[in-house]
């Protein structure tokens, strides 16, 4: 569609829209027999972003991530990403996303170099081999076998397999469980890295501390819905007592008891 400006410019004014966000959902379901995972969920992720999913074991965040993913199909509601359905344009789709799982299943007997060229190869663009173990600082375990690789450093291999394409949004779930503070930290800087060539971000975690640095917004699941949603600081000051955390937030609308109950 074009547009004839008082100028006389043709523009294109598709140009003129904004961009779609980056995963939208509206309405999402999920049941595993009596079990609702996920009750009917809406969700924007602004591209620039990082959106961080928190809340109790069992809320439904992997179900739901792995939806917008396009891993799992929902029973009902909508998804798009980066204003693509996963019906019709899942190759393009697939292409342009980075996807770290909760367990991701490496090959034991490949090495880490190994690892990362065949995931690399299943992709058109992106970085070379070298430049993503330097980006995930594994130079030195490059010809070690994945089975001889600490927690750690399988976690940081995982991240550097969603890497190599040079994704556009990149879907993280637990990417720090079991982390050490310094390699914690580490992978907030890839983050941070990732996130100044203008990459988006979905993740998941179970550390509010984590989710108060690197999040933009987070969204608080419980029993399958978002009982919360804003910037850490604005949840925080909603509680309207000094000296509180996100944890505090968290503990508030989540409550203590433990979900397998
Ligand atoms: N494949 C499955 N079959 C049956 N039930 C399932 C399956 N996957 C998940 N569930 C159930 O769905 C609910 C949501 O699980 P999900 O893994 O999405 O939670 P989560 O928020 O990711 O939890 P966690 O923080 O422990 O990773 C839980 O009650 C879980 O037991
Ligand atoms: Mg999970």
């Amino acid at each position: 569609m074009y547009t004839l400006c008082h100028n006389h410019e043709v523009i294109d004014a598709a140009r003129l829209e904004p961009p779609p966000p980056a995963v939208a959902c509206r309405g999402l379901q999920k049941r595993y027999g009596d079990v609702v995972a996920v009750a009917g969920l809406d969700l924007e992720v602004r591209r620039g972003e990082c959106f961080g999913l928190l809340g109790p074991n069992g809320a439904g965040k992997t179900t739901t991530i792995e939806i917008l993913e396009g891993l799992l199909a929902p029973d009902a509601g909508e998804v798009e990403v980066l204003g693509l359905r996963w019906g019709r344009h899942a190759r393009a789709l697939r292409q342009r996303l980075g996807i770290q799982l909760q367990e991701t299943q490496l090959s034991e007997k490949l090495t880490v170099e190994e690892t990362i060229r065949l995931f690399r190869s299943f992709y058109r663009r992106g970085p070379s081999v070298d430049e993503v173990i330097q980006l995930v600082e594994l130079e030195s375990k490059r010809g070690s076998r994945v089975g001889k690789l600490s927690g750690g450093q399988r976690q940081r291999l995982s991240v550097a397999c969603a890497l190599v394409n040079q994704p556009e949004v990149l879907f993280l779930d637990e990417p720090t469980t079991g982390l050490d503070p310094q390699s914690r930290r580490h992978f907030w800087d890839v983050l941070r890295a990732f996130r100044s060539r203008g990459g988006t971000v979905l993740l998941t975690t179970h550390y509010m501390d984590e989710a108060q640095s690197v999040c933009d917004r987070v969204g608080i699941v419980d029993q399958g819905r978002i009982i919360a949603l804003d910037t850490p600081e604005a949840l925080v000051r909603g509680l309207g007592e000094a000296g509180k955390t996100l944890e505090d937030v968290f503990v508030a609308l989540t409550g203590r008891h433990l979900r397998d109950d």
